[in-house]
């Protein structure tokens, strides 16, 4: 018995050497993760209240006026709040977050929602910032319906605002069997990834009433086996992985093919360096609930799909398609060509372009989080995929429809406007946005003064 601990103690400890440093949100000890959601981690009595009561008095928080207690257990009436009280800025430490509940002990959250629109300095936020779901509902998710709320006309959450548009509608796609629309819709809070959860972000295997990702043990990537059932056709499981594996009998920070882990640091600046790199069914994800704007698992340029491909002709933009599909007017040729301009940092690289992102193939590990890609001609391959996220934040963004580019500007920015990274334009064709994969200008750039 002694020896095989032994074994596995050496092969844990050998792991960690090969594999990288954890990163440390959670300087708790005892926690070998140093992640507040591992499941060794997690400290119950943060989020639940046993009997809604302290001293004799009601300590849950109110969405209505009342004082709990509330469903589940929890301190916050309204799950999204809940989430928001350690997650929005100001409120993402264990010294300030807007939970009686919680103790000191040191960690700080990703935030997802600033107080201003400005992204703080050493943060990555690369799903988007919630503020602007407040400031303007069309610029983003807004998951304001805590379980039960969704039908009911009264969104619940404090934080968040309702869409007074779509309110808990999804266009292209109905809620189907889920009652809530919340953080929880999409993220699960009781280990950082499980049987229920992906490894990506503590996204849900099951989404909507559509298992997207409950067959993880094809690919070799997670340990863990989903108890959600077989992935369903038409979905393809997320095969990135940004929250590590159990090793033994260890939780670590590590993939366990031995390739790094994907996602970006969160308290790192986003950028060529530290990006997400994306495998698998990201749009199947979004296609949980809204399905008809989805092509379905490898769609193709050859074959009719119900929803972007009809009649041989695309009738809504491809989501899931190769980026060298034979026969194809637009790839990864238009993605990578140059447009010559005078714009100080190239627009238009001729790399893998993280502003751009693509779902890299499930056994290609050319970029990576940290390497540089843009520069290098080698990282833009033609198995690449588009996706919903080539486009589009998950969260929000400052433009409508929570796009990456601004999609009803000009297709050349002005004079001395602003790109999407801040970079002023010279006034020549910047070919960012749409431009980046359909040059309909060509390759030449001449001064535009509007
Ligand atoms: C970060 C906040 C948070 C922490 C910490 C937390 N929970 Fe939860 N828990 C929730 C939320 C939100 C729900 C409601 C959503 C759901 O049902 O999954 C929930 C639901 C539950 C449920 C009912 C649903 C189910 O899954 O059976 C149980 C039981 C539960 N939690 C137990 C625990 C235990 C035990 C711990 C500590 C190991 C814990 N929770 C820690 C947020 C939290
Ligand atoms: C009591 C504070 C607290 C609450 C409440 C809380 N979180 Fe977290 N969360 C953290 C901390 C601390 C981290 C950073 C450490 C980690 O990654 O586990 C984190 C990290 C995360 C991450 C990032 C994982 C990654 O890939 O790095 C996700 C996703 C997340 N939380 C989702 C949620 C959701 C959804 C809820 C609500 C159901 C929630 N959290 C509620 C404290 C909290
Ligand atoms: C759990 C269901 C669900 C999933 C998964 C989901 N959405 Fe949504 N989405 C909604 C709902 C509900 C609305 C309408 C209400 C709102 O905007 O909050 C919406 C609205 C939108 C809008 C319009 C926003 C506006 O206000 O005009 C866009 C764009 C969008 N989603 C894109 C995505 C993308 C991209 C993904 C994948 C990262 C995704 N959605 C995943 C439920 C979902
Ligand atoms: C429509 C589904 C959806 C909803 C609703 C949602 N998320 Fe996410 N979230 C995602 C996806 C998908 C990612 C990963 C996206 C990516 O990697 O580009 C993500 C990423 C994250 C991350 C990692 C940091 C980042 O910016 O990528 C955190 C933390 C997080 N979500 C917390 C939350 C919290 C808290 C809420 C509620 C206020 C929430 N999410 C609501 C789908 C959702
Ligand atoms: C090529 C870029 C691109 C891709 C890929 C893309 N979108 Fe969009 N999406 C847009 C733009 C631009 C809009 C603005 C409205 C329009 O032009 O249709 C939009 C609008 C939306 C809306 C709002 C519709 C409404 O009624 O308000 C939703 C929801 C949405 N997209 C979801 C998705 C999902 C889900 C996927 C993947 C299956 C996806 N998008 C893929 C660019 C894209
Ligand atoms: C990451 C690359 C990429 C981006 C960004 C992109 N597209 Fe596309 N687009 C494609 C690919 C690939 C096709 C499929 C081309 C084919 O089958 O010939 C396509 C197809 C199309 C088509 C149909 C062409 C046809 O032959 O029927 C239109 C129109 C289109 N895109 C417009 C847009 C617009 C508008 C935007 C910006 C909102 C945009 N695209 C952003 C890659 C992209």
């Amino acid at each position: 018995m002694k020896s095989v601990l032994l074994g596995l103690l050496i092969l844990v400890a050998s792991a960690s050497i090969a594999f990288g440093a954890a990163p440390s949100q959670d300087p708790n000890t005892g926690v070998n993760t140093q992640l507040y959601h591992s499941y060794d981690g997690l400290i119950c009595a943060d989020c639940h209240t046993i009997h809604n009561s302290e001293d004799g008095a009601a300590v849950s928080y109110a969405y209505s006026g009342a004082n709990g207690p509330y469903q589940a257990l929890l301190y916050r009436g309204d799950f999204t709040d809940l989430c928001l009280s350690c997650h929005k800025q100001g409120q993402n430490t264990s010294a300030t977050a807007a939970l009686p509940s919680v103790a000191n002990t040191g960690w700080t959250a990703p935030i997802v929602m600033t107080l201003d629109g400005v992204v703080p300095a050493n943060t990555a936020m690369p799903s988007g910032d919630f503020y602007y779901s407040n400031l303007d509902p069309k610029k983003g998710h807004n998951p304001a319906y805590t379980e039960g709320a969704v039908g009911s006309g009264t969104a619940t959450s404090l934080f968040m605002q309702a869409d007074p548009v779509l309110g808990d509608n999804p266009p292209g796609g109905i809620l189907d069997g889920t009652t809530e629309w919340s953080c929880h819709s999409c993220h699960g809070m009781h280990s950082r990834f499980s049987s229920s959860y992906t490894a990506w972000r503590q996204v849900k295997r099951k989404v909507n009433g559509h298992v997207v990702s409950g067959d993880v043990t094809g690919f070799g990537v997670e340990t863990a086996t989903g108890n959600k059932g077989a992935t369903e056709a038409g979905f393809e499981p997320i095969k990135s992985n940004s929250r590590g594996d159990v090793i033994g009998t260890n939780y670590l920070n590590v993939r366990p093919d031995g390739n790094p882990l994907e996602g970006a640091d969160l308290f790192q600046t986003e950028s060529d360096v530290n990006k997400n790199v994306y495998r698998g069914g990201f749009s199947s994800f979004c296609s949980a609930c809204h399905g008809d704007f989805h092509g379905g698992n490898g769609e193709t340029r050859t074959v009719n799909n119900t929803n972007t491909r009809i009649g041989g002709a695309w009738l809504r933009h491809p989501t899931n398609i190769k980026m060298n599909e034979a026969g194809s007017k637009y790839g990864i040729g238009t993605y990578t060509k140059q447009v010559t301009n005078a714009q100080s940092t190239n627009p238009n690289p001729v790399g893998y372009d993280w502003r751009y992102p693509l779902i890299q193939p499930d056994d290609d590990f050319t970029v990576s989080v940290t390497a540089a890609a843009m520069t290098d001609p080698l990282t833009a391959i033609g198995d690449d995929r588009l996706s919903c996220l080539t486009c589009h934040k998950a969260h929000a963004t400052q433009y409508d429809n929570m796009t990456r580019w601004d999609a009803q500007g000009h297709a050349f920015l002005q004079n001395g406007a602003d790109d999407m990274n801040g970079v002023p334009s010279n006034g020549d064709n910047p070919a960012y946005g749409c431009g980046k994969c359909h040059q309909k200008g060509g390759a030449v750039a001449f001064v535009k003064s509007f």
